[in-house]
């Protein structure tokens, strides 16, 4: 048993969408988690510079002691996972595995799409995680650049729904019946999606199966809370904290949401 945090990490604030799986899976757990909004979109970022930046965010939760760290974004699994796991002992736990495999799972057609940041779509690297599951399902790859930035400046529900239809215009005849949300922003306009695709086309939540799966490993690994555990849980920005607070307390439902801010180079 350990009652150290796990840390999560994002570049904003889709990254709660995880937090909140996490949380409704493991009640006993504490969490520290980082929004590097002052450089959101990763998306549209070189692989190097998405390592840098996810780097800085794992030194900062490491000082917070945590005992296993979730990459709650896509795009920085897809670019930094692998290298950053070579570099620290704490396990990673990234979304794409869990997403490729609950997609692969919930196509019933073998027709599979994907909308997903830049780097993400660019490095196929949903196409291939559903693919090593089964090489027969096809995939459709969409980026949807314009989403995450309607996102964190909490635009209205139906400038979020134009913006959703406009980017799946391109796709909509096609024959999927699994649409993997493929950025951790994109739960948190779940409901825009679906009022888009209709009941015919499942939405793939990756979140849903990465609760379950660090839930595996930290139990394999003997991580997890004692059952007596007074769970804390910390939220930090890079970026602007009222706004992070608005949209925290909307999405994680709770009034009580506060952020602190992070400066980077002097706190971490
Ligand atoms: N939330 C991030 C993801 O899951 C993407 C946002 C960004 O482009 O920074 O990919």
């Amino acid at each position: 048993m350990n009652n150290r945090p796990i840390g999560l990490l994002d570049s904003g604030v889709g990254g709660l969408s995880v937090v909140k799986k996490v949380l409704q899976k493991m009640p006993h757990e504490s969490t520290v988690f980082i929004g590097d909004n002052a450089n959101i979109p990763y998306g549209d970022k070189s692989q190097a510079d998405i390592i840098d930046l996810t780097r800085q965010s794992v030194k900062f939760l490491l000082s917070k002691n945590v005992k296993l760290i979730i990459f709650a974004c896509n795009t920085a699994t897809a670019a930094a996972m692998a290298t950053i796991q070579r570099e620290i002992s704490q396990q990673i736990v990234g979304v794409i595995q869990s997403g490729g495999l609950l997609a692969a799972q919930t196509t019933q057609n073998k027709n599979v799409a994907v909308v997903a940041t830049n780097y993400t779509i660019s490095h196929h690297a949903y196409q291939q995680e559903i693919n090593f599951r089964d090489p027969e399902i096809k995939v459709t790859e969409l980026a949807a650049p314009k989403l995450v930035p309607l996102i964190e400046q909490d635009a209205n529900e139906a400038t979020c729904l134009e913006a959703v239809k406009s980017t799946l215009a391109p796709i909509i005849t096609q024959k999927f019946d699994t649409l993997v949300l493929g950025c951790t922003h994109y739960p948190l306009i779940k409901a825009q999606f679906a009022q888009t695709l209709g009941d015919k086309v499942r939405l793939v939540d990756p979140a849903d199966q990465v609760a379950q799966y660090t839930a595996n490993v930290m139990e394999r690994d003997g991580l997890l809370s004692t059952a007596d555990n007074r769970p804390t849980h910390e939220y930090y920005t890079t970026g602007d904290v009222a706004m992070f607070n608005e949209l925290g307390s909307k999405f994680l439902n709770d009034p009580a949401f506060k952020a602190q801010h992070l400066i980077k180079g002097e706190d971490y």
